[in-house]
């Protein structure tokens, strides 16, 4: 068996040719023809209200810290089992983190938990949808109304994913995804904005272009453009669109293959779940699983730490997952001190299997087969067993 990476990008074979078409379309800087194709995209397939490709995830998360009017002096909330960019983009318009611990039976933020953490200074709640499975977006959304807060979806794991009928991305006031080569659906480096609230919609266009109103007046609905707000320049080349629209167009063909090795996982790795070797995914009622990625809770840091050597051994490469945030060099003095027992637990046992579109069953079962052979998974013999019983 040859050595089975993490991750591998798939290339659904019509990358190349657009961003041909894209060069030689002689238009290659942003809001261009595959960008706008992209956009709309999204607009058509999920009934998202506006959306804005930007050159990331944290991008599209810094546009919506601008958009809310996030200020010194602001609470955000955020779970503190996420990547350093759910609390860095409002970090940087000076809010205070106030992070919130994950569920016990998953990483997703704990929504029962959500309102003590609220104050008069709260102006947000950020979450994510950790692997692509859903937060009770229910409740979150009814403890926003009740306290006239903001929700933000961070859903960089979750495109094509579900909380009841609803997408993922489509239900907070604003929502992010990302295309960075781990996802699903991938550009090497590229995230979206997505805009539910009117309110947002004409402020969301000239903070991605720079401050100006650029995209109005290429509409003609101003005779100049200029500077009118504060912004960046948060739009990607029309390079990097073509690529995304290839990756797009062939999102059931990616998705169906994903589920498929998720499955496989799953179905595999039940034993071991049942003997209570391991914890497998939990998928609540609710939500729907984007097979964006397969991941085991081990018993602690040191069991974890000998899987991936184990693995290792054998030419399998696993990763854990984000340490606490709560707890890192930057943050860490700056949090209010309270325990988030939840995050620290995912933050030691999860461990992350390989799953990419070309992964093939038998590399799958091959990892299956080599992660029940680990010395700590072993039943007790059933020699042994008949002895006790007698
Ligand atoms: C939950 C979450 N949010 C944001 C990001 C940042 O995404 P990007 O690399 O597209 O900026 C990541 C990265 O994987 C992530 O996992």
């Amino acid at each position: 068996m040859k050595d089975i990476p993490f991750n591998k990008p798939y290339l659904t074979g019509k990358e190349a040719h657009y961003i041909y078409q894209a060069v030689y379309s002689g238009k290659i800087s942003g809001n261009g023809t595959y960008t706008k194709k992209c956009n709309q995209y999204f607009e058509n397939r999920y009934g998202f209200k506006k959306c804005l490709l930007t050159s990331s995830c944290t991008d599209a998360l810094e546009m919506a810290a601008i958009l809310l009017n996030i200020k010194p002096g602001d609470e955000v909330i955020v779970p503190s089992y996420s990547f350093v960019s759910t609390a860095l983009a409002f970090v940087r318009q000076g809010a205070r983190i106030v992070f919130a611990d994950s569920r016990p039976d998953m990483p997703g933020i704990d929504e029962s938990r959500i309102e003590e953490l609220i104050t008069p200074k709260t102006k947000a709640i950020v979450l994510i949808h950790y692997a692509g499975v859903a937060c009770d977006m229910d409740k979150i959304m009814a403890i926003a109304l009740k306290h006239n807060v903001f929700v933000v979806e961070d859903n960089a794991h979750g495109i094509d994913s579900y909380y009841n009928n609803q997408p993922l991305g489509g239900i907070g006031h604003l929502a992010s995804f990302s295309f960075h080569e781990t996802k699903n659906i991938t550009s090497g480096e590229g995230g979206l904005l997505v805009i539910n609230d009117d309110r947002f919609i004409e402020r969301s266009e000239i903070i991605w272009e720079k401050g100006t109103n650029r995209a109005q007046f290429f509409r003609g609905e101003v005779n100049k453009y200029g500077w009118v707000d504060i912004g960046s320049s948060f739009l990607p080349s029309d390079v990097i669109a073509a690529y995304l629209y290839a990756q797009l167009e062939n999102l059931d063909d990616i998705q169906k293959r994903r589920i498929q090795i998720w499955n496989q996982y799953y179905k595999g790795l039940r034993p071991l779940e049942a003997m209570g070797f391991i914890t497998l995914p939990a998928i609540p009622h609710y939500a729907i699983n984007n097979a964006h990625m397969f991941y085991i809770i081990c018993k602690d840091l040191e069991q974890r730490s000998a899987l991936i050597r184990h693995l290792k051994e054998r030419k399998i490469l696993s990763v854990f997952h984000y340490l606490s945030l709560h707890k890192s060099d930057y943050y860490h003095k700056k949090h209010d001190g309270r325990d988030l027992p939840n995050s620290d637990r995912f933050t030691d046992c999860l461990l992350r299997l390989p799953l990419f579109y070309e992964i093939t069953n038998e590399e799958v079962s091959y990892i299956i087969d080599q992660l029940k052979s680990f010395p700590d998974f072993q039943l007790v013999p059933e020699l042994e067993l008949v002895g006790v019983n007698k």
